[in-house]
C-alpha cells in the first residue's frame, strides 16, 4: 500500500515520476504527489484522488518545475489521516533554520505519536495528521545541524519503529536521493546517466529492466551517476544486479477498456507460461529445480490472503486427492498470531501474487518458529517473499494491474496443481500413470480457459442484467466449485460493492436460504462429478423459494439450463480443469455488473492491490 518512486539524472524527471506513479497506482489512489529539488528549495505538487488529478495540477506549473533533475513521488493508500491535500505525500520539513527536505513513505511509523510530541516540544509545527511527517522533521533537524542527507536518514531511522520504505531529498543536495526500508519493499532501477527508485519493478519497466534490491537495514544513496548501497553502520554492500523479463507493454492497456478485461484475456497465455518447462508432454510435473525434498513432507500448511487464499483451498483439494498428504489452509493474518504447531516435515506454502503482503510474510515467520520448510508461490520476481522462502515457484502471469486478481488466480491454482502432482510422485502416493493422466489433462488448461472466455463473453452481459435490482447475492458450489464460488463472490463484492457471499451449497439450509428472494440472485457453480447432482438439488430448493438463478454449467447441461434464468456456459473439460474454466465466467460476470453500475473496475474504492500494512 502506497507507492514511492524516485529519479535522479536528466530533465525527464517529472515524466519518469508520473509514469512510475501511474504504474504504482494499484498500491493506492487516495492522493498523489511529487517533490522536486533545486538549490533554492523544494517544490511540491499534491492532489487528492487519482493520479489524473495531479496531472491536471501540473499543467499549471512553470517550466522550471519540469527542468529539475531529481525528484520523488508518492501514491497514497491512507492509513493515518484521511485523504486530503495536507495529508498527501511528499511531506516537507526544514526551511526556517536550514535546508528544506522532502519525504515519501510507504508503511506505518508505529511510534509517530511519541515522536510528534517530542518534536512539538522543540517548537516544530505539523502540517498534516500523517505518521510520515515526523520523518521529515527528524531529517530536517539533522540536515540543519550539518549532517549530510544520508547521515541524517541513518540517524532518523534509529528513532523509527514500524514498517517503512522511505525516500528523501534535500535542497542542500538537490541531485541526490537517499532511501531505506524496513519490511516494506524498495528497488533501485539502474540506468545510463540516470538512476531510479521505486516500491516495485513494474513502476520502471519503461526505463530499465536492471534492478538492485535494497534489504532491511540498508541505506541507498542515488545520484545520476552512482548508486551507493551500505549498511546503517556504514559498511559498503555489494549487490548483484537483477534483470527482470517483464516488458513495458505488460503495464499498458493494449487496446482494452480496462486492465481487468485485458488480464482476463491474458489468462490462457499466463497459464501456458506458468506450466511451460514444468509440465512435460507426458504429464510429468517437474519441480526438481526448486531443490526441495518433497518425499518426506508429512503435512502441508498453506498461508495466504484474499484471492490467494482461495487458490490455496483448491490446492488443498488437489494435494489431498493426489498426494494423500493432509493440508491445512489458513488466512495469513490469523496464522501469524496462532502460535502454530508443526515440525521440519511440514511444508509451508505461502501464496502471494505480490510477494509483499505483510500478513503472509509474518505467517512465514511464524512457521519458521517450528522449523517448517517454506515454499513461496508468487508472481513477483525478486519480491520480499522470494527472499524469505527456501524455494520459490513462480507463477508467470506477468504484472497484474487491475486490483481484482484474475490471471494471477488461475496461475496460482495451476502452480498448486503442479505441486500436488510433484508431491504425489515423490511420495509414491498414486500409480505414476494415473498422475501423468492428470498432468496431461492439466496441459489443456490454456486452451480450455480460452474457450471459457469466448463462451462467457457472449453471456456475461445477460447474466449481469439479473443483478440490476439486486441487494445481495449468493454464490454456491461444492467440492472444487466451492472455492470457485468464494472467489466469484469476492470478485463481485470487490468491484461492484454488492454484498456477495460464497457458500458451500449444502450449507444453504443452515442460514443463507433465509436471504432468498427475487433480489438476491443465486450463482450456482455446478462443477463436475457426483457433487453436480447434489448442488443441483440445493439450487432447486432456492428456486422453489423464488430465487433468480444463474448457473455456471457445461454448455450441453440441459438440466442446469432448465432451472436457471441464465446459464454461463463452460466448455467440456477434464475434471481437473473444472475450477479453471468455472472461474472465468464469474470474473466476467463481476466485470459486467460493475461496468453496468458505472464503476472503475481497475481501482475499486478503499482497496489496494498489495497490502503492506497489517
Ligand atoms: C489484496 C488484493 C487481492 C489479493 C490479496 C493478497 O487484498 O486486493 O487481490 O488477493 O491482497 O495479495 P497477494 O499479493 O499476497 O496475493
Amino acid at each position: 500500500m502506497c507507492g514511492i518512486v524516485g529519479y535522479v539524472g536528466g530533465e525527464r524527471c517529472v515524466e519518469v515520476l508520473m509514469e512510475g506513479l501511474k504504474n504504482l497506482e494499484y498500491r493506492g489512489y487516495d492522493s498523489a504527489g511529487l517533490a522536486v529539488a533545486s538549490p533554492g528549495g523544494i517544490e511540491t505538487a499534491r492532489e487528492v484522488g487519482p493520479l489524473n488529478n495531479l496531472a491536471g495540477t501540473l499543467k499549471g506549473r512553470d517550466r522550471d518545475f519540469f527542468s529539475v533533475r531529481a525528484g520523488v513521488g508518492h501514491t497514497r493508500w491512507a492509513t493515518h489521516g484521511r485523504p486530503s491535500e495536507a495529508n498527501a505525500h511528499p511531506h516537507k520539513g526544514g526551511g526556517a533554520g536550514g535546508p528544506e527536505v522532502a519525504v515519501v513513505h510507504n508503511g506505518i511509523i508505529e511510534n509517530h505519536g511519541e515522536l510528534r510530541r517530542e518534536l512539538r516540544g522543540r517548537g516544530i509545527e505539523f502540517n498534516s495528521e500523517t505518521d510520515t511527517e515526523v520523518i521529515a522533521h527528524l531529517l530536517a533537524e539533522r540536515v540543519a545541524s550539518g549532517e549530510s542527507l544520508k547521515e541524517a536518514l541513518v540517524g532518523a531511522l534509529k528513532r523509527l519503529q514500524g514498517s517503512f520504505a522511505v525516500a528523501a531529498m534535500s535542497a542542500a543536495e538537490p541531485e541526490t536521493i537517499v532511501a531505506a526500508r524496513n519490511q516494506s519493499p524498495l528497488v533501485v532501477g539502474l540506468g545510463e546517466g540516470e538512476n531510479f527508485l521505486a516500491s516495485a519493478v513494474q513502476a520502471l519497466l519503461g526505463y530499465t529492466r536492471r534492478f538492485l534490491f535494497v534489504e532491511n537495514g540498508e541505506v541507498v544513496e542515488i545520484t545520476g551517476s552512482s548508486v551507493g548501497l551500505s549498511t546503517l553502520e556504514g559498511e559498503p554492500v555489494q549487490r548483484e544486479t537483477f534483470e527482470v523479463d517483464w516488458g513495458a507493454e505488460a503495464v499498458e492497456l493494449g487496446g482494452y477498456e480496462d486492465f481487468m478485461l485485458k488480464e482476463i484475456h491474458e489468462q490462457p497465455a499466463a497459464l501456458g507460461a506458468t506450466l511451460a518447462g514444468r509440465l512435460m508432454d507426458d504429464g510429468c510435473a517437474d519441480l526438481s529445480d526448486l531443490d526441495l525434498n518433497l518425499s518426506d513432507v508429512r503435512r502441508v500448511v498453506v498461508v495466504a490472503c484474499g484471492t490467494a487464499y482461495h487458490a490455496g483451498l483448491l490446492g488443498k483439494q488437489a494435494i489431498e486427492r493426489l498426494a494423500r498428504v493432509p493440508v491445512e489452509v489458513t488466512v495469513a493474518s490469523e496464522y501469524r498470531y496462532a502460535d502454530p504447531v508443526g515440525d521440519e516435515d511440514t511444508l509451508v506454502v505461502a501464496i502471494s501474487q505480490s510477494g509483499e503482503t505483510t500478513d503472509t510474510l509474518a505467517a512465514v515467520g511464524a512457521a519458521r518458529g517450528f522449523g517448517g520448510r517454506v515454499l513461496a508461490v508468487t508472481n513477483t520476481q525478486g519480491s520480499l517473499i522470494t527472499r524469505e522462502a527456501d524455494a520459490v515457484l513462480l507463477t508467470k502471469a506477468g504484472p497484474e494491474v487491475g486490483v481484482a486478481a484474475t490471471k494471477t488466480f488461475v496461475t496460482q491454482v495451476a502452480a498448486m496443481h503442479l505441486l500436488a502432482l510433484a508431491l504425489a510422485e515423490a511420495r509414491g502416493a498414486r500409480p505414476v500413470e494415473e498422475l501423468r493422466e492428470v498432468g496431461r489433462a492439466l496441459r489443456l488448461a490454456p486452451e480450455k480457459v480460452e474457450e471459457a472466455i469466448g463462451l462467457a463473453e457472449e453471456r456475461a452481459g445477460e447474466a449481469a442484467e439479473v443483478f440490476e435490482e439486486a441487494r445481495c447475492s449468493l454464490f454456491l458450489g461444492r467440492g472444487a466449485a466451492f472455492p470457485v464460488a468464494l472467489e466469484g463472490a469476492l470478485k463481485l463484492k470487490e468491484i461492484s460493492y454488492l454484498p456477495s457471499e460464497g457458500y458451500p451449497a449444502g450449507e444453504m439450509k443452515h442460514g443463507p436460504i433465509a436471504l432468498v428472494d427475487g433480489r438476491c440472485p443465486m450463482v450456482a457453480v455446478l462443477g463436475e462429478g457426483v457433487l453436480r447432482e447434489k448442488t443441483l438439488s440445493n439450487v432447486e430448493e432456492t428456486v422453489a423459494r423464488g430465487a433468480r438463478v444463474i448457473s455456471v454449467a457445461r454448455e450441453d447441461d440441459a438440466v442446469a439450463a432448465a432451472i436457471a434464468e441464465v446459464v454461463l456456459p463452460v466448455p467440456k473439460a477434464p475434471e481437473v480443469l473444472s475450477p479453471f474454466v468455472a472461474a472465468v465466467p464469474l470474473q466476467l460476470l463481476a466485470y459486467r455488473v460493475a461496468k453496468a453500475r458505472g464503476l472503475n473496475v481497475d481501482k475499486p474504492r478503499n482497496l489496494a492491490k498489495s497490502v503492506t500494512v497489517e
